[in-house]
Parts: C-alpha cells; sequence; structure tokens
C-alpha cells in the first residue's frame, strides 16, 4: 500500500514563509498540489521566495502575500489579497535571548503580538469559512520550548505554551465541522543562521556533519535525535496533518522535536 497526500483544489497560506521551516513547508504543500500563498513582510522578500519556489515544484501554483500579519492593516492585506484559505499553518514566530529580569514590558507584548495574536487573528478569520465548507486544517508551529521553557528566552517559551492553549481553544470551536486544529512542536532545525551559530560554539574547523552533531552533543544532549532537525522533516508532518489522512487528529500537540522534550505525551 503507498501512502499518498493529494491537497489538489486546496488553498493554504504559511505565515512567515520566505525562508526556513515556514519555506519548507510551502514547499510541501506545494508538491501536494496545494495552491499555497508565501507571505513575508516585503514584497521583495515575498517574490524571491515564490521564485524560489516554482523553480523547486514546477508547475506550483503560488500566490504573493506580503504583509505584517502582526499587525491589523497587514492581516487586512491578507484578507484582500487571499478571502479564504482551506489550510492556514500559523508558522510565524520571532525568538532571540535576553535574560528574563531584563525583558521589558514592550518585548512581552511584541513577543505576544507576534507569536500569538497574529495566528489568533487569522484564525478567527479564516475558521468560519472552513467550518461551513465541512473541511479545514488550522496548524501553529510551536516549539519545544513551549513545555520546556528556555531559561534565556522565557517570553519566547511562553510564547509558544500559550499557543498550545490556543490551538486546543479553536479545535473545540471547530468540534463536529470536519475541520481540525493542532499545534506542532517543532524542535531544535536547521535554518538560516544556525550554522553561524554552532560555528561560533564548536568553532568551524570541523566539516557540517561533525559539528552539528558535536554541538548536539555538547549544547542538546536531550535530544535522542542527536542531530538537528532539517525544516522538510517539520513540513512533513505538517503536510501530513493537512492532508485527509489526518482526519482524526484534532486539539491535539503532535512533536518533531527528535525527542528532545524527555516526556512520553506531550
Ligand atoms: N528554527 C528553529 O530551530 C525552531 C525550533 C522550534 C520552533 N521554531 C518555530 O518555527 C517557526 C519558523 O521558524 P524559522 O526559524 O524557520 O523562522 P525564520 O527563519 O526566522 O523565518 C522567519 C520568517 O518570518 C517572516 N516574518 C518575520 N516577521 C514577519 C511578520 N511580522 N509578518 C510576516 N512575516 C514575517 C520572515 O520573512 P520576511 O523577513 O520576508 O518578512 C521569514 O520568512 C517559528 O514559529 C519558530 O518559533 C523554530
Amino acid at each position: 500500500m503507498t501512502v499518498q497526500i493529494d491537497l489538489a483544489g486546496r488553498t493554504a497560506l504559511v505565515t512567515g514563509s520566505t525562508q526556513g521551516i515556514g519555506a519548507a513547508i510551502t514547499a510541501a504543500l506545494a508538491r501536494a498540489g496545494a495552491r499555497v500563498a508565501v507571505n513575508g513582510r516585503t514584497a521583495a522578500s515575498v517574490e524571491r521566495a515564490a521564485t524560489a519556489l516554482r523553480g523547486e515544484v514546477p508547475g506550483a501554483e503560488v500566490v504573493e502575500v506580503d504583509a505584517d500579519v502582526s499587525t491589523d492593516d497587514g492581516t487586512a492585506r491578507v484578507l484582500d489579497l487571499l478571502p479564504s484559505v482551506d489550510i492556514l499553518v500559523n508558522n510565524l514566530g520571532v525568538f532571540g535571548p535576553t535574560p528574563a529580569l531584563e525583558i521589558t514590558d514592550d518585548e512581552w507584548r511584541r513577543y505576544f503580538e507576534v507569536n500569538v495574536l497574529a495566528g489568533v487573528r487569522l484564525t478567527r478569520a479564516y475558521l468560519p469559512g472552513m467550518m461551513e465548507r465541512g473541511w479545514g486544517r488550522v496548524q501553529y508551529i510551536a516549539s519545544d520550548s513551549a513545555v520546556a521553557i528556555p531559561a534565556e528566552m522565557i517570553h519566547y517559551g511562553v510564547s509558544k505554551t500559550a499557543l498550545l492553549g490556543v490551538s486546543r481553544g479553536f479545535a473545540k470551536a471547530a468540534a463536529g465541522t470536519g475541520v481540525t486544529v493542532n499545534s506542532v512542536l517543532a524542535g531544535p532545525t536547521h535554518t538560516g543562521g544556525v550554522e553561524d551559530f554552532v560555528a561560533e560554539l564548536v568553532g568551524d574547523s570541523l566539516p557540517w556533519e561533525e559539528a552539528q552533531r558535536e554541538f548536539m552533543r555538547q549544547h542538546r544532549p536531550q535530544s535522542l535525535l542527536q542531530r538537528l532537525i532539517e525544516p522538510e522533516e517539520i513540513a512533513n508532518m505538517v503536510t501530513y496533518l493537512a492532508s485527509p489522512l489526518a482526519s482524526a487528529t484534532t486539539g491535539a500537540a503532535v512533536r518533531v522535536d527528535g525527542g528532545y522534550v524527555d516526556a512520553i505525551v506531550p
């Protein structure tokens, strides 16, 4: 038996998808046949990502959505460009280290606005249409940091914990409608900037494969995978959850963390 995922006829919006995990998700959904909307803050970055995607997935139907989804105006622009979607992947998230006692009110607010409220607002806009049509998929890209709050960025961790509650809550709002709502806990992933980060910590004399394993051994010893996760590996789970195959998975927090979180169930 072969497992096939066919998303032909579905439209998907992936927020923050001009690079990193978001770009890998748009590629995976496009490969499965979905029409995909690439989102970032500038027309230039969105156009660059959309062109790369069309090259990577020949025949892909790509919509360019340049809008800052952390603002009301930006969200209004998204809804203008894309009045209805079948699959909403709230991938956008910012992160960066700041000592707990130095995180200001403004920073706490920014993390809430970008990492939590942007996804809430888009869910509020798109979920009713999905429920009316009797099919839809909403996902939030959370993190191992949602359940293992990192000491160096508690505001980030807390924003991801909030997403687990948001996801569970909207899943209840969509109960019995054919729409599923889930969150995906991504673990340490090989995205832009991470290679520099690894080189900073373990030196730049080792080839990448060895360097990342050394980094994981020294700095992420809880990982059972013992290497960074590739963005495509997160995208595989998102694509499965977006598919008809995952019809009985809703209100869940699903881990793609390489076993990083030392728990049997999330
Ligand atoms: N990387 C990891 O190891 C890791 C681990 C666990 C979870 N995650 C989560 O996975 C998600 C993606 O992370 P990533 O590392 O792939 O991100 P990233 O490489 O930093 O990419 C961020 C993306 O968001 C866009 N963006 C930033 N602010 C925006 C805004 N206000 N409105 C619209 N787009 C915006 C950027 O595009 P423009 O610059 O073009 O605007 C870019 O495409 C995040 O939620 C993150 O918390 C990441």
